[in-house]
């Protein structure tokens, strides 16, 4: 199954949920940085926002919003009962401390699962999951590399793979290039979130029966690039776009709802 039949598949059963809850779910996206890639996210979840009948709000603030202005914020937030989570979409303008952000988001309306006393898994890592194991892909004892080291993909992806029983390698921009090729020529699953367009290609080689979950999305003069080239020959390889970020969008909601169970 294509992820768009997947997501299509998942969104309708979403729908039905919301359909039998008592109140409407809610959430607030919080938008700092006003910068084209941000702008595309929050158009998709807004999007998505409509399709699963979810009320969705956008608070967009100036460029220039202090950090004390967005605690004040985000502490109305937590303390509020207008919304049953939130996000704060990164990355923030530089006089922002993003860790102190995700620090201050209570973890009962933290949709995104960054706070380190969450519950729930950021959102990437978890629909990556959510699909693998749709696709029965067998992870149990299995080779896996994460190329890439962000708090909001790489590590908590590794995270996730190794509950699996994953054997799991993580690599990152300052490997060499003979590590790289082979740690990736015995690995049965590959997450690649580099931010390199192009970065997985004919240079390596892959197991046939493997699996590349593209994770990079970059605007090139020939336009939206993942981090591997097109048809690299393996079992699974997940498009850009059209792959993971819908996955992220569909977690975003699965996430919410777990937040608004028992309430
Ligand atoms: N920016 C890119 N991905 C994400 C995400 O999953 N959550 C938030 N809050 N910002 C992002």
């Amino acid at each position: 199954m294509t992820i768009k039949e997947y997501v299509l598949k998942r969104k309708q059963e979403i729908k039905q949920y919301v359909s039998c809850m008592q109140k409407k779910p809610s959430l607030a996206i919080v938008q700092v940085n006003d910068d084209p890639a941000s702008n595309a996210y929050i158009k998709g979840k807004l999007k998505d926002a409509e399709e699963l009948n979810i009320n969705a709000k956008l608070i967009k603030l100036p460029q220039s919003t202090t950090q004390e202005e967005l605690l004040t914020l985000i502490n109305k937030l937590n303390n509020g009962d207008n919304y049953d989570g939130f996000i704060v979409q990164m990355p923030l303008p530089n006089q922002i401390n993003e860790e102190a952000i995700k620090l201050a988001i209570s973890p009962k309306k933290d949709i995104d699962g960054f706070h380190p006393l969450s519950t729930l898994s950021p959102c990437t890592p978890k629909g990556i999951m959510n699909y693998l194991k749709y696709e029965n892909v067998e992870l149990l004892g299995k080779n896996a590399v994460v190329i890439g080291r962000s708090n909001i993909v790489g590590k908590p992806m590794a995270k996730l793979l190794l509950n699996e029983s994953c054997n799991v390698t993580i690599l990152h921009s300052k490997t060499k290039f003979e590590d790289m090729a082979n740690y990736i020529k015995n690995a049965d699953i590959i997450v690649v979130a580099i931010g390199r367009p192009g970065f997985l290609d004919k240079r390596f080689n892959y197991k046939p029966d493997s699996v590349i979950v593209d994770v990079g999305i970059s605007r090139t003069d020939e336009g939206l690039k993942g981090d591997a080239i097109k048809d690299l020959g393996v079992k699974i390889q997940t498009p850009v776009p059209g792959g993971v970020g819908l996955l992220t969008r569909l977690a975003l909601y699965e996430n919410l709802l777990e937040l608004t169970k028992g309430k």
